[in-house]
């Protein structure tokens, strides 16, 4: 449809939605429907007459924290594809969905909804998600755009974040979506990113966005996100959503008559929608259909890749036919989603008493242990839970975050679990040695317990049949695969934005910059819990070999690297190999200790090996350099870091990378002799001025340090810039010096 044709009104009105979840319809065009969510679908049918929302029953799969756990992207396809059928089946046309916002702070209250603190982990996976569910015809929505990093006041506050910051951490992750996959829809989100409202920032939603990203899809404000839709229109914002009974349309109709909203703005904004309800509208299927149980087996597939054995002192697996104790609510009332706009209502659960006792077979004395709505710990429910312990001589503990510590709009105010849950661990711990804990949540938690413990296993939220696959990996049935997409530091105030998060009436400053998760903990060597990337198995693999396709190159090349992983224990097991690459470790520039560029899962036979490559380009070394505006690899020796985790990489290769176009700026009489002598871009123009400039012996006797005066080249290097040279010892004159450097700029072209 050619939008021009319609009235303006027409025009203006499809730029908002026409229900909570509608799209307007035109002559000619009908409305298409919009849904949460991200693991699962939550479709909700507003009764005309009544006005009750009824929602309609769907699957629940482990929610994003859990999702990426699993580091398997073909499963997480499935996923996307699975919700899509859903979708279909209730002629749904987009996914409000995937959320890729950076894990930020330990206590996001959506963090659950989010896939880990790494962009790179996060874009792959959820660049799975949406080509799963593409794949059906069905649009999703990538969210929320960007630098929706907290739910405190969320509506006004202002995230304040370097550009490095972003390039590096908070956008490259959605940009990796929008060039892999290109979601039909991106949501922008409700915050201010330094200054700006995210939907009316032209800079965010075109400049970098469409322009830079290449992005042909529709932009659609988060609900109720727009504060003035000329500004919206205008930036690049297509679709404000939900309805606001005709007062965005109307006014936007005003503002182009009285001249300040361009029409062309609204006319491509309405040509958008047109264009994505048109896509929408020819793939509904009236006759589609999905079947509970078949989706409910794919929820359980993904379920038992995304548990991660934490600890295990050899408790687990659990030998099949013994009496254990199963202590805490959660083992009949699972908790297995977060709270807010992606509930899902499910079409079944599982119940995990149950399942340990179908998949283990042996008598399970069952206690609740905690208050099913009180923290406060209960001293008769631990007594019986300690005496079940006691009498069984093995115990489950589970435990975790209430429903109401997870939630949108709300971020938590603290890392620890319930009083009523630590406490119940500590003193089953105490009188059983033979204690293992199961956590629910969707976000690292404190565990003030965790030396008195024999084994954890963190199920996150692991959606509907969550209770079959921790069954059969407690049982050992299954071999845990999954692994960290978050560090679990040990305590709150280990975090980087510890202090300082959600900052204060009006403003988010991100001032741990670009060490977000482990990129702080490890520059800062600050001791965790459990690293990024870790992940137990009941099989062990030995990283064997590394090989690379060459040792030299420049940035425009791509290498080649080979990995060997051995399964050297006695059962099968699926591991996920890592790759993290890290900068030369002098550099211009602060950059991370290491950072994860690659990952493979991949299943190995007890007893074999596999061989897993990967490619490495220029943005696997490259940072983002503030002042060119731009990617750069300066030249040095890189190095490619293989292993299981990224606190155990046993495997290293070294590549020495050549900056194709070194960055050149014109000779000042502020460029430093460091710049002058080390950078390859210089190519020595100035050299003999700088060897006539070189300190003299008495000027490096007054240095005060005895490693600078070791080392006085160095210092000098640092230092030193060619108008230091018209001072006493040298007293050159001005003018030679600048005749000097207007002599080397020539030579290099400026
Ligand atoms: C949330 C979005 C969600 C939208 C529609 C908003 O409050 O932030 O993630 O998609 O509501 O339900």
């Amino acid at each position: 449809m050619d939008v021009k044709k319609l009235s303006l009104e027409d025009r203006a009105s499809l730029c908002n939605g026409a229900t909570t979840r509608l799209t307007h319809k035109v002559e000619g065009l009908d409305s298409i429907h919009m849904s949460d969510g991200p693991h699962g679908l939550r479709k909700v049918i507003y009764d005309g007459v009544s006005g009750n929302p009824r929602k309609v029953k769907t699957t629940c799969f482990p929610t994003s924290a859990g999702l990426a756990c699993s580091w398997n992207e073909e499963l997480i396809g499935e996923v996307g594809k699975t919700i899509a059928k859903e979708a279909k089946s209730q002629q749904v046309s987009v996914i409000l969905g995937p959320a890729v916002n950076m894990k930020r702070s330990p206590l996001c209250g959506r963090n659950f909804e989010y896939f880990s603190e790494d962009p790179y982990l996060a874009g792959k996976l959820a660049t799975a998600y949406v080509n799963g569910v593409q794949g059906e015809g069905i649009g999703t929505s990538l969210k929320h755009f960007a630098v929706n990093s907290q739910e405190t006041r969320r509506f006004t506050i202002n995230e304040v974040v370097s550009e490095r910051a972003l390039r590096e951490i908070y956008l490259s992750v959605f940009e990796m979506v929008v060039k892999e996959s290109q979601p039909k829809t991106i949501m922008a989100s409700y915050n201010m990113l330094n200054g700006e409202h995210t939907c009316e920032s032209k800079w965010l939603l075109t400049d970098v966005l469409r322009d830079e990203w290449g992005y042909k899809g529709l932009v659609v404000s988060d609900w109720k996100a727009v504060t003035n839709i000329g500004k919206a229109i205008t930036a690049g914002c297509d679709l404000a959503m939900p309805s606001t009974n005709g007062e965005w349309p109307k006014k936007a109709v005003a503002m182009v008559k009285e001249g300040t909203l361009d029409e062309k703005y609204l006319n491509r904004a309405a040509q958008r929608v047109a264009d994505l309800a048109e896509w929408g509208l020819s793939n509904i299927d009236n006759d589609a259909t999905f079947d509970v149980d078949e989706d409910h087996g794919v929820a359980a597939d993904i379920a038992r890749e995304c548990m991660v054995l934490l600890k295990n002192d050899g408790m687990l697996p659990l030998k099949k036919g013994e009496k254990i104790a199963i202590i805490g609510g959660f083992a009949r009332t699972p908790r297995f989603q977060g709270g807010g706009s992606s509930h899902v209502v499910t079409t079944k659960v599982d119940d995990i008493f149950e399942n340990l006792e179908q998949i283990g077979g042996g008598e399970l004395v069952y206690a609740q242990g905690y208050p099913e709505e009180s923290d406060i710990a209960d001293d008769a429910l631990i007594a019986e839970a300690v005496a079940a312990a006691k009498k069984c001589g093995k115990a489950i503990v589970f435990a975790g975050l209430p429903d109401s510590y997870e939630t949108e709009s709300l971020d938590r105010k603290h890392m620890r679990m319930p009083e009523a849950h630590c406490k119940l661990i500590e003193e089953v711990a105490k009188a059983c040695p033979d204690t293992t804990v199961v956590l629910s949540a969707g976000s690292p938690v404190e565990m003030p317990w965790i030396g008195s413990v024999n084994a954890i296993l963190h199920a996150y939220l692991g959606g509907q049949a969550l209770g079959k696959a921790i069954a059969e990996i407690l049982y050992g049935d299954t071999n845990p695969s999954g692994k960290l997409s978050e560090t679990h530091p040990i305590r709150l105030e280990d975090n980087p934005t510890y202090g300082f998060y959600p900052g204060d009436t009006k403003k988010s400053i991100h001032a741990e910059d670009i060490y977000i998760g482990y990129r702080w903990y490890e520059k800062k060597k600050i001791p965790v819990n459990f690293p990024f990337g870790f992940g137990l198995s009941y099989t062990k693999y030995e990283y064997e070999s590394i090989s690379v396709d060459k040792t030299e190159m420049t940035d425009e090349d791509t290498l080649t690297v080979t990995v060997k992983v051995k399964n050297v224990g006695e059962r099968d097991g699926k591991e996920v190999v890592e790759l993290y690459t890290a900068a030369p470790e002098k550099t211009a520039e602060l950059r991370p200790v290491k950072e994860l560029k690659g990952f493979k899962k991949v299943f190995i036979k007890a007893g074999e090996s596999a061989e897993v490559t990967f490619e490495l380009s220029k943005r696997a070394f490259a940072y983002w350099d503030e002042e060119e505006n731009n990617w750069r690899v300066p030249t040095g020796k890189y190095k490619v870091l293989v292993g299981t985790s990224s606190a155990e990489t046993p495997l290293c290769a070294e590549i020495y990378i050549t900056e194709k176009t070194p960055v050149c700026h014109p000779i000042t009489l502020e460029t430093t002799y460091g710049d002058l002598t080390t950078s390859r871009a210089y190519d020595g123009v100035m050299e003999d001025f700088v060897k006539a400039t070189i300190l003299p012996e008495e000027m490096v006797a007054q240095l005060h340090s005895d490693e600078a005066k070791k080392d006085a080249t160095a210092y000098y290097c640092q230092n030193y810039t060619p108008r230091m040279s018209v001072y006493a010892h040298w007293n050159i004159p001005l003018a030679d010096v600048e005749k000097a450097i207007d002599e080397a700029n020539k030579k290099l072209g400026y």
